[in-house]
């Protein structure tokens, strides 16, 4: 179990919590690639303490996926005990509690992104998780909530003094979307502020923007969500050795059959689909394979689509192209497909 990060996770690179995507099939592989840390889609506390099966596959790890940690974003502090109790026989190295989801859905039940403008009451909830479970706490903030103008050094020294092991920051506000650059300033005056390890978080897509990160914020480890989509890679620091279509058509189905074989086609369908159009996005021909595959109704068409594709053998985007260019702007600011509705289906 870790105590402090830096004592513990060897390695500076993180996996981060994206919900409906870093199933145990998913942090597998990225640990496979180096990942130092990997933390569950997020789950709803309430639905964990009413034995909803969804919140429990949210939550559910693995004896074999040491380090990892489960993230909740806590929407009813009355059945908080009960949540952890059922997470307790799981031993994760960590607990995180969601400080910066700025989803309506989430918001509207004080937890989340809330949290941001009620410190005293993210401040109980830390304090709570440590009361009920051995597992160290983290938190992951965003930054200063407009409205309440709380600087992210008060936000930092607050998740400190309730006795969090370490905070992750997603150098953004509530109210930014992903077209905002995340501003790392806001990392370096959390470091500042606290002497708890923080781990930046926001617009790292090269191993090189990880070192700069670190340089320039000092902290302690960067985390990785969107750069890790359809590169997993990242976490080897080898995301810029071109792997042609045969390597990636490998890698990219036999996720797509572990997703099937640990889920179920309901779960993995989805979940597939958009794996599908995330390694494949660097590829010609790909938006019509995202169209195509997005209308498959089973597994098996999937694979097929897949296997049909890279038969012809795409070759890769020229890396200087508008159409490269495009594709990756599309990713970058809505992973090219943004489902605003999928945390619809987490919150009780
Ligand atoms: C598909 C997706 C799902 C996400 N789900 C979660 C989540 O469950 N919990 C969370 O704290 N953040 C979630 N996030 C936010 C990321 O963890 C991360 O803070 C954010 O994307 C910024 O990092 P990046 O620039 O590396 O993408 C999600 C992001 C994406 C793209």
């Amino acid at each position: 179990m870790i105590q402090t990060i830096s004592e513990h996770i060897k390695g500076k690179m993180i996996l981060a919590p994206m919900l409906n995507t870093t199933d145990h099939v998913f942090r597998k592989l990225c640990r496979h690639y180096g990942a130092a840390l990997t933390f569950t889609e997020m789950a709803s506390s309430s639905m964990i303490a009413s034995g909803s099966t969804q919140a429990a596959r949210y939550a559910a790890i693995s004896r074999q996926e040491h380090p990892v940690g489960i993230q909740l974003f806590v929407d009813n502090m009355a059945r908080l005990e009960e949540a952890i109790e059922e997470i307790n026989p799981l031993q994760p190295d960590v607990i995180d509690i969601n400080a910066g989801c700025p989803s309506d859905k989430v918001c509207s039940h004080g937890a989340g992104a809330a949290l941001l403008a009620n410190l005293p009451e993210l401040q109980e909830i830390i304090k709570a998780v440590k009361r009920y479970s051995h597992a160290p706490v983290s938190v992951k903030v965003r930054v200063a909530d407009r409205h309440s103008r709380i600087p992210v050094r008060d936000i930092a020294r607050a998740v400190e003094d309730a006795g969090a092991s370490f905070l992750t920051v997603h150098a953004r506000t509530r109210y930014d979307r992903y077209e905002e650059p995340a501003r790392w300033e806001w990392i370096a005056e959390a470091v500042r502020a606290v002497n708890i390890p923080v781990i930046g978080n926001g617009d790292v897509f090269t191993s090189d923007d990880a070192r700069r990160m670190m340089r320039e914020t000092g902290c302690h480890a960067v985390m990785v969500a969107r750069g890790a989509l359809g590169t997993p890679w990242i976490f080897a620091g080898k995301e810029d050795a071109l792997l042609d279509a045969s390597a990636v058509r490998s890698i990219l189905l036999q996720l797509v059959r572990e997703l099937d074989a640990c889920y179920g086609p309901i779960v993995a369908l989805p979940r597939a689909s958009k794996h599908v159009a995330w390694f494949t996005r660097f590829f010609e021909g790909a938006e019509q394979l995202r169209v195509d595959v997005f209308r498959c109704r089973s597994m098996p068409a999937l694979i097929s689509t897949v296997n049909r594709y890279f038969d012809t053998n795409p070759a890769r985007l020229d890396p200087g192209s508008e159409e490269l260019k495009a594709v990756e702007d599309a990713f970058h600011r809505r992973i090219l497909f943004w489902a605003e509705m999928d945390t619809e289906d987490v919150v009780g």
